[in-house]
């Protein structure tokens, strides 16, 4: 195991939940298995006033009651604990910086890391916050001249904007005191084992990329699917928001790059992220005339989740009685290039769906003759059966896998279809813990490897395309189309994909 070398971690907002849930627990997992050198120090800076002592019980408790009495490693969560620090700052406040800058010197100093060690400024934080945080690095002299920008490196979190132009004001206000190559903008997703493998499936194996375009795939879905509604007081958050700007600009679309791109010349971060940018400069939508011909909107009213009652969105805690803020989005959208011109991508992402659910299913075309139709009797019940077209499934959550449907013969003295399939699943083949997306990411910045993070011509490219949708529904008056909690999504998203003849997927 190859440990980084010295890095300083701080991470602003260090009393939030995402510190606690994800942040403190994905370190502690990279120290216990040696990827933390011992001369990297993690700093927790927030408003409160704390003691390390406090900061240290407080995250030692969070995480022991995360992952249980039995599986809490006392020993070795003393050891990350020597290396866990924090600071009082309020990130308003230009004055405090110089006290931070002292601090952090006399920790690093503490904890044995050399002068050259870099620091990681992870801004765990609400946006507006963003703009304040890197004033107060620069003008303490935190931020290292531009010869030695990899020095230090600058994480946000989404949301990255809430359009086109707050993502645009963003980058300007980043851009002001940091390169581009400094920001590490995260999105949880692309650190989950199953999406890097959609890059290692396609480029790695010889027989199913040269399938892979407008020759051979009828279309592909993309589904995000989430059964939790607004539980932890999340409405008040999600009523500003929507799922199109919390999962399908980012993770819907992400997954739509990984999956439509062209093979990079070579795996760097740099050719990676200009291939998915050139899918993201070929995306249109999939059918023209207004929004509503290939963009739906939905908000689940009451129904079942798993065999139990769902609130409706609109009675759901801190959400607007009068609310029509989307918990769905279907959309058909096409990608003007050679190789999947004429090709239709469904893409849909939900709230209270039946199930969590992350896939990409690419159905192949039909052969171009049927052999193998037979006619099937039960009694006076006749059925035309066919070979039904090929789909490949990559499944990212839960139960990671590969799927590959296919038609076969039933055993027997007759020509009979039977589909089946054949299925990999990462948990059959692999006994290893699959690592949080939060730890991959962590230790790819702590290397210096931004290949799993959003530049900002991608962030632009995907907010220049989702924004008119958004303003077409806020500036309409039109309301989103209801669905039951624990169903597939309003019956008016079926309109969008019946053209083809196909039909949403209904995993089970
Ligand atoms: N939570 C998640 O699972 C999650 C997932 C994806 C993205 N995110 C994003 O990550 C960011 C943080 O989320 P969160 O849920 O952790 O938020 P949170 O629980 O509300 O925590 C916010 C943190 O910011 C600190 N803070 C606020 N004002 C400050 C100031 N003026 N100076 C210094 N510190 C200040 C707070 O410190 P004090 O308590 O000391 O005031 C607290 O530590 C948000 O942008 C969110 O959208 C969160």
């Amino acid at each position: 195991m190859v440990s980084t070398s010295d890095t300083t971690v701080l991470i602003f907002g260090a009393s939030g939940d995402l510190t606690s849930r994800k942040l403190i627990p994905a370190l502690f997992r990279l120290s216990q298995q040696q990827y933390l050198s011992s001369r990297c120090a993690v700093i927790g800076v927030a408003r409160r006033p704390k003691s390390h002592h406090e900061f240290r019980t407080e995250m030692r408790d969070t995480v022991q009651a995360r992952l249980g009495e039995n599986k809490f490693d006392a020993a070795a969560w003393d050891v990350f604990a020597q290396q866990l620090f924090y600071q009082q700052l309020d990130i308003t406040n230009p004055d405090e910086y110089a006290t931070l800058r002292t601090s952090v010197q006399t920790i690093e100093s503490q904890v044995g890391a050399g002068n050259a060690s870099a620091r990681i400024v992870y801004l765990a934080t609400t946006p507006d916050l963003i703009a304040p945080a890197v004033e107060g690095l620069s003008t303490s002299g935190m931020i290292p001249p531009r010869e030695s920008e990899s020095l230090l490196r600058v994480v946000v979190e989404k949301p990255f904007g809430r359009d086109l132009s707050s993502a645009q004001d963003l980058t300007i206000a980043l851009s002001r005191h940091l390169q581009e190559s400094q920001i590490y903008r995260i999105d949880h997703y692309l650190g989950k084992e199953t999406v890097q493998n959609i890059l290692l499936f396609r480029f790695g194996n010889a027989i199913f990329e040269p399938l892979l375009n407008r020759n051979h795939v009828d279309h592909i879905q993309i589904t995000v699917a989430e059964a939790l509604g607004m539980e932890g007081a999340r409405g008040g958050y999600y009523d500003t928001s929507g799922a199109m700007r919390d999962v399908l600009q980012n993770h819907v679309l992400q997954l739509l790059c990984l999956i439509a791109m062209d093979p990079p010349s070579l795996f760097h971060g740099r050719e990676i992220r200009d291939e998915k940018m050139k899918v993201l400069q070929a995306l249109r939508p999939g059918v023209i005339g207004p929004v509503g011909n290939w963009a739906i909107r939905g908000q689940y009213a009451a129904g079942l989740v798993n065999g139990q009652p769902a609130l409706a969105y609109r009675k759901e805690d801190r959400v607007n009685p009068n609310s029509n803020r989307e918990t769905y989005v279907a959309m058909r959208v096409a990608l003007d290039n050679w190789r999947w011109a004429g090709v239709p991508f469904f893409l849909r992402t939900g709230k209270r769906m039946p199930k969590q659910l992350t896939e990409i299913a690419i159905q192949f075309k039909n052969p171009p003759l049927n052999l193998f139709s037979t006619v099937e009797c039960d009694g006076d019940l006749c059925d035309l059966v066919e070979t039904r077209p090929n789909t490949l499934i990559l499944r990212i959550q839960p139960q990671e896998a590969i799927s590959l449907r296919f038609s076969t013969k039933r055993p027997g003295m007759n020509y009979q279809v039977q589909p089946v399939s054949m299925d990999f699943e990462y948990g059959d083949h692999f006994t290893a813990q699959l690592p949080e997306a939060y730890e991959r990411l962590l230790l790819d910045v702590m290397r210096g490897d931004s290949t799993l993070f959003t530049r900002s011509d991608e962030l632009e490219a995907a907010w220049r395309f989702v924004t008119p949708v958004l303003e077409s529904w806020e500036s309409s008056n039109s309301v989103p189309d209801l669905y039951p909690a624990g169903t597939w999504g309003p019956t008016s998203a079926d309109r969008l994909i019946s053209e083809t003849k196909s039909r949403w997927r209904a995993p089970t």
